[in-house]
C-alpha cells in the first residue's frame, strides 16, 4: 500500500439518503447512495421512518461503498461521519456506526459539519472540473437548507444569510404537492416550467432584510391563489399547470438570483459555488449562467451526485481534517443543530 494515500471511509445519514463513500486522498472511490423510497407515500419526510431505514441499509451500504472501491477496512485511515445538522435519529444511526467501526479498526474518528461539507464538496477531485479559489461565496440550496456563506478557507466559512423558515427545495415540494404533484416536487415543477409561461402569474415575493430568506409566506401565497382560481374553474390546474409551474420557479429563482447578487455587491467576491438538491434547477443553471456573463461572475456547480446528499462530500472534509490531525473523541454525539463554524 502506498504509505502515502490516506483512505476514508465516510458516512452520511442525516435526512433521508443512507450513504457511504471510500475516498483515497480526494479522490472518490465509491459514492453508494441508498434513497429512502418509503417517504414518497407521506409527501416528504418522516423522521421516525428514516432512523428505521438508515438501521436497515448502513450495513449493506457501507459494504458495498468497500466492495466498490476494491478496498479492504484494514486498508482504511480513517472514517468520517456526518455529525449535524439534521434529523436527530438518523444522525444518532450513522455517528453510532462510525464509532463503533473507528473503534474496532482503531483507526481515527473524525466529525463533519454537513454544511461545510456541502461547500468544500466543490474540491473533490474531478479531471474534468477545476475547484473555486479562495475567497468565495458559497450557495447550498436543497430541501433542508438555503443559505449562503463567506468561504476564505477551507475551516474559516461564515454564513451570510440563510433561510428563516422553509427551505428552498421545501418551496418547490410543498408548491407542487399543492398543484398535487407526487413527492419531491421540485424536479417535475422544473419539468413543467420549460414549457410554460414564467410571466403569466405573479406570486408577492418575501421582503426579508440582508441575505436572509423566507419561503413559508410564498407557498401560503400559492396556495391562496390556486384555491380561489380553482372555485371559479375546476380544472384551472390542469389546464394551466406548465404556466403555473414557470411562474412559481421564476418567482424562486428572482429571490435566489436577488440575493446572490446582493453578496457580490457587499462582498466583492464574484467566484460562486452553489450546492444542494435545488441545483439540479434547470432555470437556476440558466439565470446563473446568464448573470456570470453579465456581470462577471465565475460560478461552479459540482457533479449532480455531489450536489444531493452524498457521503462523498463528507469524505473530503474528512480528508482536509486528517490532515490537520483534526481527529474527534469516542465520546462525541450527533448533533441536530450543528453550525457552520462552531466547535464541540
Ligand atoms: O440536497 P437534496 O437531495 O436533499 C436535501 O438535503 O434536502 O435536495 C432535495 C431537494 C428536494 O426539495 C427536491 O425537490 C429538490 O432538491 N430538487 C429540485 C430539482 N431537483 C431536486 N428542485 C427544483 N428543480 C430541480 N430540478
Ligand atoms: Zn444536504
Amino acid at each position: 500500500m502506498d504509505k502515502e494515500t490516506i483512505y476514508i471511509l465516510a458516512i452520511e445519514s442525516s435526512c433521508d439518503d443512507t450513504s457511504a463513500a471510500i475516498l483515497s486522498n480526494k479522490k472518490v472511490l465509491s459514492n453508494v447512495v441508498a434513497t429512502q423510497k418509503i417517504h414518497e407515500e407521506y409527501g416528504g419526510v418522516v423522521p421516525e421512518l428514516a432512523s428505521r431505514a438508515h438501521q436497515q441499509n448502513i450495513v449493506p451500504v457501507v459494504h458495498q461503498a468497500l466492495l466498490k472501491a476494491n478496498i479492504d477496512k484494514k486498508q482504511l485511515s480513517a472514517i468520517a461521519f456526518t455529525r449535524g445538522p439534521g434529523l436527530m435519529g438518523s444522525l444518532l444511526v450513522g455517528t453510532s456506526f462510525a464509532k463503533s467501526l473507528a473503534l474496532g479498526l482503531k483507526i481515527p474518528l473524525i466529525e463533519v459539519n454537513h454544511m461545510q461539507a456541502h461547500i468544500l464538496a466543490h474540491f473533490i477531485e474531478d479531471e474534468l472540473k477545476c475547484a473555486p479559489s479562495f475567497p468565495f461565496l458559497g450557495m447550498t440550496i436543497s430541501g433542508g437548507h438555503t443559505q449562503i456563506v463567506l468561504v476564505r478557507d477551507y475551516f474559516d466559512i461564515k454564513i451570510l444569510g440563510e433561510s428563516l423558515d422553509d427551505a428552498v427545495g421545501e418551496a418547490f415540494d410543498k408548491s407542487a404537492k399543492i398543484l398535487g404533484l407526487p413527492y419531491p416536487g421540485g424536479p417535475l415543477i422544473d419539468k413543467y416550467a420549460q414549457l410554460g409561461n414564467p410571466k403569466k402569474f405573479t406570486f408577492t415575493k418575501p421582503k426579508v432584510d440582508g441575505l436572509n430568506f423566507s419561503f413559508s409566506g410564498l407557498k401560503t401565497g400559492i396556495l391562496y391563489f390556486i384555491q380561489r382560481e380553482s372555485k371559479k374553474n375546476s380544472n384551472f390546474i390542469s389546464e394551466n399547470l406548465n404556466d403555473i409551474c414557470a411562474s412559481i420557479q421564476y418567482t424562486i429563482i428572482q429571490i435566489l438570483m436577488e440575493k446572490i447578487k446582493k453578496a457580490t455587491l457587499q462582498t466583492g467576491v464574484k467566484q460562486i459555488a452553489i450546492g444542494g438538491g435545488v441545483s439540479a434547477n434547470s432555470g437556476i443553471r440558466k439565470e446563473l449562467k446568464i448573470a456570470s456573463k453579465k456581470y462577471g461572475w465565475t460560478t461552479y456547480i459540482p457533479d449532480f451526485q455531489y450536489c444531493t446528499d452524498n457521503a462523498a462530500m463528507i469524505g473530503i472534509v474528512g480528508y482536509f481534517k486528517y490532515m490537520r490531525n483534526d481527529f474527534s473523541k469516542q465520546h462525541i454525539s450527533a448533533k441536530a443543530r450543528y453550525v457552520i463554524g462552531t466547535k464541540g
